[in-house]
């Protein structure tokens, strides 16, 4: 067993976590709704220490809506250390704690005039625009992780039915992820609009590839903060992304909730 996950354990209890969550920019208050037990990543072998402004690094385990879950607070993105692994280690404890499957969420930039900042917009696939590979360097045939259904049809329809039932608008669409840390150019965006893509982000896309890599059933919601380069006035920042994410997460913590309702 992962030492970080031993450590998790003693301090939150043997019971089997269900379901884990990683949170993105300006959307970390969701861990503070949780009843159960802090761990700061600092206390986690392996864990990273991450450094971007509107991320909680801590752990939360616990209970939400009745269901056991685990909540990363942040994520370390590649933009950070250069590392597309960074979130190997937590997801590999989230695996040995149980859980089955993950729902990342993130701030995100939308391409589709139809969906705009304050919405939410679930990942139906992604394209990995950066060319990075968090399994780079994998030595076992593990590493060959098919990727044609990365996104998990049935947590895909449990979380559109659970939108539907508390009234929030969830539309899909395909996810690319570009590197950071500067934001897109507007030709960038004109390019990922080509390719086929409906929102875009520096995150996710290796979370996504991780746990698919250790075998958890994947989903993952985008709360789009802006318009993406070049389709607005608006002027695009992190200050901005993390003043927009909670107009999003409002409505992500209302799916999610009714979301572990169904599951606890
Ligand atoms: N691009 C990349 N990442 C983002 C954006 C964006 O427009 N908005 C929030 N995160």
């Amino acid at each position: 067993m992962s030492k970080s996950a031993e450590i998790v354990r003693a301090r939150a209890g043997d019971e089997p976590v269900r379901l884990g969550l990683i949170l993105g920019s300006g959307l970390g208050h969701l861990a503070g709704k949780v009843e159960g037990v802090a761990i700061p990543y600092t206390d986690l072998p392996g864990f990273p220490h991450v450094g971007v402004s509107g991320h909680n690094p801590n752990l939360v385990v616990g209970t939400l809506e009745g269901a056991r879950v685990a909540v990363f607070g942040a994520r370390e993105h590649y933009y950070e250390n250069g590392r597309a692994d960074a979130m190997r280690v937590p997801l590999e404890c989230l695996k040995a704690l149980g859980a089955e499957a993950l729902i990342a969420t993130n701030a995100a930039g939308s391409l589709r005039p139809d969906i705009r900042p304050g919405d939410l917009m679930l990942l139906s696939d992604h394209i990995n625009f950066s060319g990075l590979n968090p399994l780079i360097g994998e030595k076992t045939d593990a590493r060959f992780v098919p990727m044609t259904t990365a996104h998990d049809v049935g947590l895909r329809e449990a979380l559109r039915e659970s939108a539907e039932a508390v009234g929030v608008a969830l539309p899909t669409g395909v996810y690319a992820w570009y590197s950071g840390p500067s934001f897109e150019t507007p030709a960038e965006i004109r390019a990922i609009k080509i390719l086929g893509g409906d929102a875009v982000g520096m995150s996710t896309v290796p979370e996504v590839i991780l746990a698919r890599f250790l075998g958890l059933r994947v989903a993952a919601i985008s709360t789009i903060t802006n318009m993406a380069a070049g389709m607005s006035d608006e002027q695009i920042s992190h200050e901005h992304t993390k003043a927009m994410a909670p107009l999003g997460a409002a409505k992500l913590e209302r799916v999610l909730r009714h979301y572990l309702r169904g599951m606890a």
